[in-house]
């Protein structure tokens, strides 16, 4: 048997009975797939029930009052699902006049309606040959194919759906979306699956490869780090000012810089200041610190996210590695102290 035959056989025999199942009206099925969107079956089942009572038709939904329709939704999150579900009930009771639409290209345009659920909707109701392409899908395919591409890209939506589409059987759409998708949420799950009990065993490579733990490839979005530089322009009696070298790892090897105070959050000006005194009293004799950036400036670099001030800082003597302001073109600098010199100059 292949594929899509073996996961139809294991779909009729362990598929959960929901009541989105028993149906094709595509209002139902549109309301099912609008509340399990990024809520669990278990969670949701109880709110579908609830509005397929209360608003048995989309004309029913439509001629709600927002907050009755709210306070249904009360619990499940994200507001914005429950007032673009009104709108959209509004729409096709009032625009359409209640004539649902009837194909996969059509269901895009209801406000909520993406890819995912245009083709559950499609496919569930009309029998449309429209693969789905969810979470579970990508899991399914990926390991049973050994595809190691990255599914956080979003080429990655295109290659599986292209894959999809050639195991999508021509007479039984429906099925065949419904019984990936309840495969990868019960039987090739994300940890652990049991793949000694599995029908797909015998043809998936990653069982074959030992790979099941590493497939599919999903890279983290890494939230970038917050740092808090701020650069102290210190002067002279001679007028002169203090640069120094970036040694070491990390960004900007090599570049020069002004003196750096990091700090680890955002501070006012006096504990700014105190710090400052903290770290350079001894060495030099401060007169004054002026603050030359107010607000932070912002600068995004693909790991970190800096955020930079400028304090001028009056010494009183002369600092012996100092250099004058001549010299200071002659010194790479990073963009964003470049930047700050370009403004100064003018
Ligand atoms: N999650 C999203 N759509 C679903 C469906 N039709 N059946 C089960 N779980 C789902
Ligand atoms: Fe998923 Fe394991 Fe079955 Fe492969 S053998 S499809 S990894 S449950």
């Amino acid at each position: 048997m292949n594929f899509s035959n073996v996961l139809i056989q294991w779909y009729l025999q362990n598929k959960r009975d929901l009541p989105w199942r028993n149906t094709t009206n595509p209002y139902l099925i549109w309301l099912s797939e609008i509340i399990l969107q990024q809520t669990r079956v278990v969670q949701g089942l109880p709110y579908f029930l609830a509005f397929a009572e209360n608003f048995p038709t989309v004309f029913d939904l439509a001629s709600a009052e927002e907050e009755k329709v709210l306070k249904l939704w009360q619990g499940l999150g994200y507001y914005s699902r429950a007032r673009n579900l009104h709108q959209a009930a509004k729409f096709i009771a009032q625009d359409l006049k209640g004539n649902f639409p009837a194909s996969y290209k059509d269901l895009l345009t209801l406000k909520g309606v993406g890819e995912y659920t245009a083709a559950a909707i499609a496919s569930f109701s009309y029998n449309e040959v429209v693969p789905v392409v969810d979470g579970n899908v990508f899991r399914v395919l990926a390991r049973f194919f050994d595809i190691e591409t990255d599914i956080s890209q979003p080429k990655a939506k295109k290659e599986f759906t292209e894959l999809a589409n050639l195991l999508i059987p021509k007479n039984n759409p429906a099925i065949f979306n419904q019984a990936i998708m309840e495969f990868g949420a019960l039987q090739c799950v994300p940890k652990n699956p049991d793949c000694q009990q599995c029908p797909l065993q015998s043809g998936c490579l990653a069982f074959a490869k030992n790979k099941i733990g590493q497939l599919p490839v999903k890279s983290k979005k890494i939230k970038p780090k917050s740092r808090y530089f701020n650069y102290l322009v210190f002067e002279d009696n001679l007028k002169n000012t203090v640069i120094q070298k970036r040694t070491g790892k990390g960004i900007w090897q090599n570049l020069y810089e002004f003196p750096l105070l990091e700090l680890e959050n955002l501070e006012n000006d006096s504990y700014i200041s105190h710090e400052i005194h903290k770290k350079f009293g001894s060495e030099y004799e401060i007169e004054k610190i002026i603050p030359l950036t107010i607000i932070p400036i912002l600068h995004k670099l693909t790991h970190q996210s800096l955020y930079i001030r400028f304090f001028k800082v009056e010494v009183n003597g002369t600092i012996s590695n100092a250099i004058s302001w001549e010299s200071i073109d002659l010194y790479p600098f990073p963009v964003i102290i470049f930047n700050f010199l370009q403004k100064k100059e003018q």
